[in-house]
């Protein structure tokens, strides 16, 4: 066969060949990958005549009778809300008995973030990520975009890179709010960026005991390489005279006040939803039946949407709803910290103190987990 190939087919028209397969298997590569994307949330909950086009349009044909199809040209700046200006769109002939509005149509468009899940970083937050994930109005990134942190080109226009950042965003539907989380936009970005990127948009800002976080921090950064397994948690976060260093990336980062400030200069507090992260391990329910009204989405979260898991000691999603690892999180998220002196605790919630009660003043709730010394 080959051989018949070769010498039917001259020379540099077998190059042409090669170079058309190829395009071809990128081609189907990429459509893969565009489907991955679009079955990641809830393959369960979408409808299965919707058929989807993977360059932005939405197309659907229902063979009858008449067909009647439906066509949509996604534009990420011109988003269709409402079902009328669809059917004004629509070329079908709707005096038949099929009402164009009963089927289902592909109205998923790209839209930039109604709400940014900010940090801080090992505070819980993909706890928090994979509970919001439950909702039918919310539509979460599934990875981390550090688009503000880190790929953003500040020499590019904004407008330009925001259309950089859609391209790392889930597409949604008109009634889902498209959600992302990047624990590095509370302390490692500017905010103002944020602040042009979405002026109304809401921050949820999940914060816990500094002194715990930095711990956590330890064993997060070992895991990914950062740090020594050989190097204890003193070695980096003391110096030899035995003193807190401000500057060790792992107690830099359980400071809050600042960065809370630097973005309180851009956004009111009322833009704000900050909890501390034992009241979402502690009442799942309650803290998320409050993200709720803050994100004003409909009430999903119940008593039936989580249940206490005994063995580990911390709430999981109910199976039924979540059977992937029994609605709980990855079991390294729940690590063993090191044995840490009472002393250089106290030293480390010395040394927060003053940060933590700045923290509180700017914020103006009580936060217990922040309060060592009455
Ligand atoms: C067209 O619809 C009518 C009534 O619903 C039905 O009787 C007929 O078989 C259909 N024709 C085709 C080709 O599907
Ligand atoms: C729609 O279909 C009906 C019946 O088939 C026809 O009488 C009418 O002219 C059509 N309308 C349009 C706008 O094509
Ligand atoms: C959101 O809209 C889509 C498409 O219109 C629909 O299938 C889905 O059920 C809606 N979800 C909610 C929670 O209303
Ligand atoms: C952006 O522009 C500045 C000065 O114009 C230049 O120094 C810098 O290298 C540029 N950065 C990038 C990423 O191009
Ligand atoms: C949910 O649980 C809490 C405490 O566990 C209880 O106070 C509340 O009444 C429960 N709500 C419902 C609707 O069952
Ligand atoms: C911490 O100390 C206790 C008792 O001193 C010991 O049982 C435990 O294994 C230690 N934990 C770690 C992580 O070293």
């Amino acid at each position: 066969m080959i051989r018949y190939l070769a010498k039917v087919v001259p020379r540099c028209s077998r190059r042409i060949l090669v170079l058309f397969l190829f395009i071809v298997l990128i081609l189907i590569i990429h459509k893969l990958k565009k489907f991955d994307e679009y079955v990641s949330k809830d393959e369960e909950r979408l409808d299965s005549k919707l058929l989807k086009n993977p360059n932005g349009k939405s197309e659907l044909s229902i063979k009858d009778n008449r067909t009647v199809s439906v066509k949509r040209e996604g534009d990420d700046k011109n988003p269709i809300n409402s079902e009328d200006s669809l059917k004004s769109k629509t070329d079908g002939n709707s005096t038949g008995r099929r009402n164009i509005a009963q089927i289902p149509i592909d109205v998923r468009i790209k839209k930039l973030p109604g709400a940014v899940l900010i940090g801080v970083q090992k505070c819980g937050t993909g706890a928090l990520k994979t509970f919001l994930n439950l909702h039918p109005n919310i539509r979460v990134a599934r990875a981390e975009p550090h688009f503000f942190d880190w790929k953003i080109d500040h020499n590019a226009t904004f407008e330009g890179e925001m259309k950089r950042y859609l391209k790392l965003l889930p597409r949604a539907f008109p009634n889902e709010t498209v959600l992302e989380k990047t624990p590095e936009y509370f302390d490692m970005i500017d905010p103002f960026d944020l602040f042009r990127m979405n002026p109304a948009l809401k921050l949820i800002l999940l914060v816990c005991d500094p002194v715990r976080r930095t711990i956590s921090a330890y064993l997060h950064n070992i895991y990914i390489g950062m740090y020594s397994k050989h190097k204890s948690f003193e070695e980096y976060v003391f110096d030899k005279d035995g003193e807190v260093i401000p500057t060790a990336e792992v107690v830099r980062r359980s400071i809050y006040d600042e960065p809370l400030k630097r973005h309180l200069k851009y956004f009111p507090r009322k833009q704000f939803l900050i909890m501390e992260n034992t009241f979402l391990l502690q009442k799942p329910t309650l803290a998320m039946q409050e993200i709720e009204k803050f994100l004003e989405i409909p009430k999903f979260y119940t008593n039936e949407t989580f249940y206490f898991n005994e063995k580990i000691g911390y709430y999981c999603i109910n199976p039924s709803i979540k059977p992937v690892n029994s609605g709980c999180q990855a079991k390294y998220k729940y690590r063993v910290h090191p044995n840490v002196s009472e002393e250089n605790l106290l030293k480390l919630r010395r040394f927060f103190q003053p940060n933590n009660d700045n923290f509180i003043k700017l914020v103006g709730n009580s936060m217990p987990s922040l309060k060592y010394f009455p």
